[in-house]
């Protein structure tokens, strides 16, 4: 135990910090392992409880299992249409063509994808699939993924510190030196020192109101990485999933898995009606922003139901094959009194996976010298839409990349001292939430939401886009620095504590996000302005980069990086 001028910290020494531990973190730390540097993981719930289960219906390769034609080619071609060329192809050639062999770890460490009558591994079709590409574990793929790799992790000894916040990252020398934490169930600090450190924390879906995220998807990773001079791109991209469960209420948000559409299910308003018909020609499995833009329009067009959503039906298979192969949407829909096999489900759009976050090259390098990352922290490969079953696979060619890429970094570099000032500058902000007040993290997450829900939303407009703004910037200026906890006197598993340090990351995110939507005039993928509504390649073909410049947020315009395909329109 250290003792610092102000606080005490216990100090963890390592050569490469992994920080997250879904599928990226995880395949991260793995990879790492192999080259001879310790490595630690840190996650800030206990191991396994990652959003990467959330990806329950699968697994993108094109392995041409069930149709010889898939190669890496078509699946780099669904890939940018689906992404609507936002997407960096050489991030995308890489991913498309290491993903199969990602796969064949996977299996190695002991996931068990289901199987072709012939023994090969099964492949359903997803959204913007011009061939069944879409490996699989019934629908639980993600969770199967995850139970791998945390036995690969116990297999090879890497330590795993639950149930840790990582609030402040540390540069010395222009080099990553560490990283501060917080051990949520001491509430006592940590203080990590690195030569390298792969962030690999997910997502930010919780800055919505109705999200498949699980609490922990607060974009802590993002502002991490924004204030240790990494950049951000793309951070107006947000991919709302088009099902996910609308009745009871307490059931509003958990995801219906994209599998349901790949293995048949068919969508249908209060009239019957097959509405897809009026949207797509690839109906119920057109892209992701598509379907649910589409279901959205119904809504509000008032062939919707009662509670806000559209019909899902898979009552015309047989219902053996249901329960086989939708096994878990099956229990889901049970538990709250549905028979699927029976009756259909009723569905909503719900914010699922952000596209945007920090820019990075083909090994996961920021423009912080040992600062990587993989997953959903990173930006580029999956452009304005992410195609589904996709991001899994990310997390493993990316993750594995990252990984080695950061232990290669760490094997030649230097550790750098951590300033201590900036330790105790960072313990005082945090202390600084355990006051009381009225003003409690619930009550500042609740804002967040709403707003970004009623206005930043599927449909954008300006009017919305700045209403959020002023919102955000009320909640910034006013509730972040009054917020305070109901027990002020033990740090011990004090969450509240927690959450205000995610709050505080949530409106900075949120901000990012508003603020970019309001500059990409125009409509792409996930980003939709009724005021903008086409999408325009000569001026658009670009991203919006995020930077800190003397703490002040600042951005720049940088092209696609466009490699192999050319987009409609553009010569
Ligand atoms: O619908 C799903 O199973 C989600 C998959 C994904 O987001 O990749």
């Amino acid at each position: 135990m250290a003792r610092g001028m102000l606080e005490r910290y216990d100090v963890v020494d390592t050569d490469v910090l992994v920080i997250g531990a879904g599928g990226a973190g995880l395949r991260a730390a793995i990879e790492a392992s192999k080259y001879n540097v310790d490595v630690t993981v840190v996650c800030k719930e206990m191991l396994g409880k990652a959003h990467t289960v959330m990806a329950e219906g699968g697994y993108n390769a094109a392995l041409g299992n069930v149709d010889p034609r898939d190669d890496w080619k078509a699946h780099f071609m669904d890939t940018v249409e689906g992404g609507a060329w936002l997407n960096d192809q050489d991030l995308v050639e890489v991913f498309v063509k290491e993903s199969p062999d990602r796969i064949f770890d996977l299996e190695e460490y002991g996931a068990a994808f289901d199987r072709t009558p012939d023994g090969k591994l099964a492949q359903r079709m997803f959204g913007k699939q011009r061939y069944p590409r879409t490996c699989h574990v019934s629908d639980y793929t993600g969770h199967e993924l995850v139970a791998a790799l945390v036995d690969e992790v116990r297999r090879r000894d890497i330590p795993v510190m639950e149930e840790v916040f990582i609030s402040k990252l540390f540069k010395s020398n222009g080099r990553v030196a560490g990283a501060l934490g917080i051990d949520i169930k001491s509430g006592e600090f940590l203080l990590f020192k690195c030569k390298a450190i792969v962030l690999a924390g997910g997502g930010a879906g919780r800055i919505y109101k109705i999200t498949t995220n699980p609490a922990s998807a607060t974009g802590d990773g993002k502002i991490l990485a924004l204030e240790a001079g990494a950049e951000l791109k793309d951070m107006e991209m947000f991919q709302f999933h088009p099902t996910a469960m609308v009745w009871p209420p307490s059931c509003r948000g958990i995801l219906v898995t994209e599998a349901v559409r790949g293995e048949g299910g068919v969508l249908l308003n209060t009239k019957g009606e097959r509405f897809m018909k009026r949207y797509h020609k690839l109906l119920e499995l057109g892209p992701r922003d598509v379907v649910a833009r589409s279901i959205m329009r119904e809504v509000l067009e008032g062939r919707g139901t009662e509670h806000g959503g559209v019909y899902l039906s898979v009552t015309h298979l047989p219902p053996e094959r249901i329960r086989e192969k939708l096994k878990t949407m099956y229990r889901q829909f049970l538990l709250a009194g549905v028979d699927i096999t029976k009756q259909p489900m009723e569905v909503a759009p719900a914010a699922h996976y952000y596209m945007g976050g920090v820019k990075q090259t083909v090994w996961g390098e920021t423009s912080v010298k040992g600062l990587y990352v993989a997953g959903e922290e990173a930006a580029g490969l999956h452009g304005a839409n992410r195609l589904g079953g996709n991001s899994i696979a990310d997390t493993q060619v990316y993750g594995k990349r990252a990984g080695e890429a950061a232990a290669r970094y760490a094997r030649q570099a230097e550790k750098q001292l951590v300033d201590q000032r900036a330790v105790e500058e960072e313990q005082r902000r945090a202390l600084s939430f355990l006051k009381s007040s009225e003003t409690r993290p619930a009550k500042v997450k609740e804002a967040i939401n709403e707003t970004m829900w009623e206005n930043a939303g599927i449909f954008r407009t300006e009017e919305g886009l700045k209403r959020a703004l002023a919102d955000l910037e009320a909640i910034k200026s006013k509730m972040i620095p009054e917020m305070g906890v109901s027990d002020q006197g033990s740090r011990r598993y004090n969450k509240e504590w927690i959450e205000a340090l995610e709050a505080a990351n949530m409106v900075r995110v949120a901000e990012i996000l508003v603020r970019a939507a309001l500059i990409r005039t125009e409509s792409r993928g996930a980003h939709y302005r009724l005021d903008y509504p086409s999408t325009d390649n000569r001026s658009w073909l670009k991203h919006i980069v995020w930077y800190l410049d003397g703490g002040e947020l600042k951005y720049r315009f940088e092209p696609v990086k466009i490699t192999l395909a050319m987009p409609p329109g553009v010569s």
